[in-house]
C-alpha cells in the first residue's frame, strides 16, 4: 500500500537491488538449497560457486550423497574448511534416507532436528523452498534487525537472543506469502551483505532508513551488541 510496512519494503527492494541470479536461487529443490546454505555458512559466495557445482555434479540428490563414502564427501569439501559441515551434511543425508523415506522434511521445525541444521538454516530452507512463514537470524540479518529495532540488549544472553527471534518473527510478511517469503528472506540477507555492513553502512540507499532506530540515533555501528560470555 501507500504506507508500506518493513516486510513490503524489503520485498520491493530485493526485486530490483538484491541478488537474483545465484544458482541456488533458480531452484526450490530443498536438497540444493540446503547444500548452498551449509556452504554459505562460513564461506563467501564467490568461493562457494565452484564447490556447489562440483558437489551437485557428483551428488545430484540426497540418495547419492547418503550412499557415498565419507572420504569422497570430504574430498569434494577440500579447501572449504570447517569440515564438521561436510560430516554433518553426510550424516544428515543418511538420516533423511533412514528416517524420512528419502524425502526432505518440509517444515522448519522438522528440518531443525537434523544434523548441522540450526534454527536459521532451517528457516532459510523452509522459506526459500516452501514459503513457510518463519524467520532467519544469521549474522547479517541479526545486524539488520538489531539496527532497525534499536535492539541493544546483549546477545550473549540466551534470553535476549530468544527475544530477538520473537522480533524477527513479528516482522515477517503477512500477505502473498508464497512469493513474499523467499524474497523477504533473501532481501534481509542481501541488505546485510550490501548496505547494512558492520562498518560505514550505506544508510542513504537503504529501503528501511525511515524506520531504522539506529539510523535515527546516529549509531548503527553500535549494533549488534554482544559481550563475550
Ligand atoms: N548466505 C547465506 N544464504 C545465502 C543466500 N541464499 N544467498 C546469498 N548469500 C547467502
Amino acid at each position: 500500500g501507500a504506507v508500506e510496512g518493513v516486510a513490503e519494503r524489503v520485498v520491493t527492494w530485493q526485486a530490483t537491488h538484491g541478488r537474483n541470479h545465484l544458482p541456488w536461487q533458480q531452484t526450490r529443490d530443498p536438497y540444493r538449497v540446503w547444500l548452498s546454505e551449509i556452504m554459505l555458512q562460513q564461506t563467501q559466495v564467490t568461493t562457494v560457486l565452484d564447490y556447489y557445482t562440483r558437489f551437485l555434479d557428483r551428488f545430484p540428490d540426497v540418495s547419492a550423497l547418503a550412499a557415498a563414502p565419507q572420504d569422497e564427501v570430504l574430498g569434494l569439501w577440500s579447501g572449504l574448511g570447517y569440515y564438521s559441515r561436510a560430516r554433518n551434511l553426510h550424516r544428515c543425508a543418511q538420516q533423511i534416507m533412514a528416517d524420512h523415506g528419502g524425502a526432505f522434511p518440509r517444515t522448519a521445525a522438522v528440518l531443525s532436528s537434523l544434523p548441522g541444521i540450526g534454527r536459521s538454516t532451517a528457516g532459510a530452507i523452509a522459506a526459500f523452498c516452501f514459503s513457510e512463514r518463519v524467520p532467519i537470524l544469521d549474522a547479517n540479518v541479526r545486524r539488520v534487525l538489531t539496527r532497525l529495532l534499536g535492539f541493544d540488549l546483549d546477545l550473549a544472553s540466551a534470553k535476549n537472543e530468544r527475544l530477538l527471534w520473537d522480533h524477527a518473527d513479528a516482522q515477517l510478511p503477512v500477505r502473498d506469502l508464497e512469493a513474499a517469503m523467499p524474497r523477504y528472506t533473501q532481501g534481509l540477507m542481501d541488505l546485510g551483505a550490501s548496505l547494512c555492513t558492520p562498518r560505514s553502512p550505506q544508510c542513504s540507499d537503504c529501503p528501511l532508513v525511515a524506520q531504522c532506530v539506529a539510523f535515527k540515533n546516529g549509531d548503527p555501528e553500535r549494533y549488534p551488541v554482544k559481550t563475550r560470555k
